[in-house]
C-alpha cells in the first residue's frame, strides 16, 4: 500500500553531503562563470494532511543550507515545502531563495517513484516563479527544473535554473546538483 506522502517518502529526514555539491554559476566578484563545490545540509520534515475543499495533501517542510570549502556562513539557503496529492499524482515544490526569488515547481508521480521531475516557468499559468525588481531587470530567472533521484540512505538533485543576464546574449543554465546520505 502506498504511504500518505508517496515518492516524497524517501526524502523525509536530515542529510548531508561533505562536499560534492557543483554549482556553475556567474561570479559577479570574479567576473567570470565559476564552478563551486559544495557541502549541503538539508533537513525534511513531514506534515499533513492540508485540506483544500476534497483535496488532501501530504507535505515536507524543508530548509537547505550550502557552504563553499570551510567559509562559516552558508553562500545558499532555501526554504519551503514539498507537496503530494495522492489523488492525481501531482508533486509541488515550493521554496524561497533570499535573493528575493520564489518558484513554484509542479509535475506528476507515480506513488513509488523512485524519480521525478518537476518544472516551473516565469509568466506560466500554474507553475511559475516571483522575482525581485532588480533580478527582473538584470537576471531574470526564465525557468527551473529539477529531477530528484532517491537511493538506499541517499537521494540526489539536479537543476536547471535558466536566467536572462545582462552579462550573456543568451540565457544562461545556472546548475546545481548534490548527492545527500542520511544522517538521521
Ligand atoms: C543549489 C542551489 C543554488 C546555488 C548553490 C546557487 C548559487 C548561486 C551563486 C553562487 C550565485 C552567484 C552570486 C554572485 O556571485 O553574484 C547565484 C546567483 C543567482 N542565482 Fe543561484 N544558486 C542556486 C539555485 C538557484 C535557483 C534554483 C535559482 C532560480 C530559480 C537561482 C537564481 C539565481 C539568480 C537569479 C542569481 C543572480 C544572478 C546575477 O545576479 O547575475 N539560483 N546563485
Amino acid at each position: 500500500m502506498a504511504n500518505e506522502w508517496g515518492p516524497l517518502e524517501g526524502l523525509i529526514g536530515e542529510w548531508e553531503s561533505d562536499k560534492g555539491g557543483l554549482d556553475t554559476s556567474f561570479s559577479h566578484s570574479e567576473g567570470k562563470v565559476l564552478g563551486t563545490d559544495y557541502r549541503e545540509k538539508v533537513t525534511m520534515k513531514p506534515f499533513g494532511p492540508v485540506d483544500n475543499g476534497t483535496q488532501s495533501l501530504y507535505g515536507l517542510d524543508y530548509k537547505t543550507a550550502m557552504w563553499r570549502h570551510d567559509e562559516e556562513n552558508p553562500f545558499h539557503t532555501e526554504v519551503g515545502y514539498w507537496l503530494w496529492d495522492a489523488a492525481t499524482g501531482e508533486l509541488l515544490r515550493g521554496m524561497v531563495i533570499p535573493r528575493g526569488i520564489t518558484v513554484l515547481a509542479g509535475g506528476f508521480a507515480d506513488a513509488d517513484a523512485k524519480e521525478f521531475t518537476l518544472k516551473a516557468a516565469k509568466g506560466a499559468d500554474l507553475y511559475t516563479i516571483g522575482e525581485n525588481q532588480y533580478l527582473a531587470k538584470n537576471a531574470s530567472t526564465l525557468s527551473y527544473e529539477v529531477t530528484v533521484t532517491i537511493g538506499d540512505g541517499t537521494w540526489s538533485y539536479k537543476e536547471d535554473s535558466i536566467l536572462q543576464m545582462n552579462e550573456f546574449p543568451e540565457p544562461f543554465h545556472h546548475t546545481d546538483g548534490n548527492i545527500l546520505r542520511r544522517v538521521n
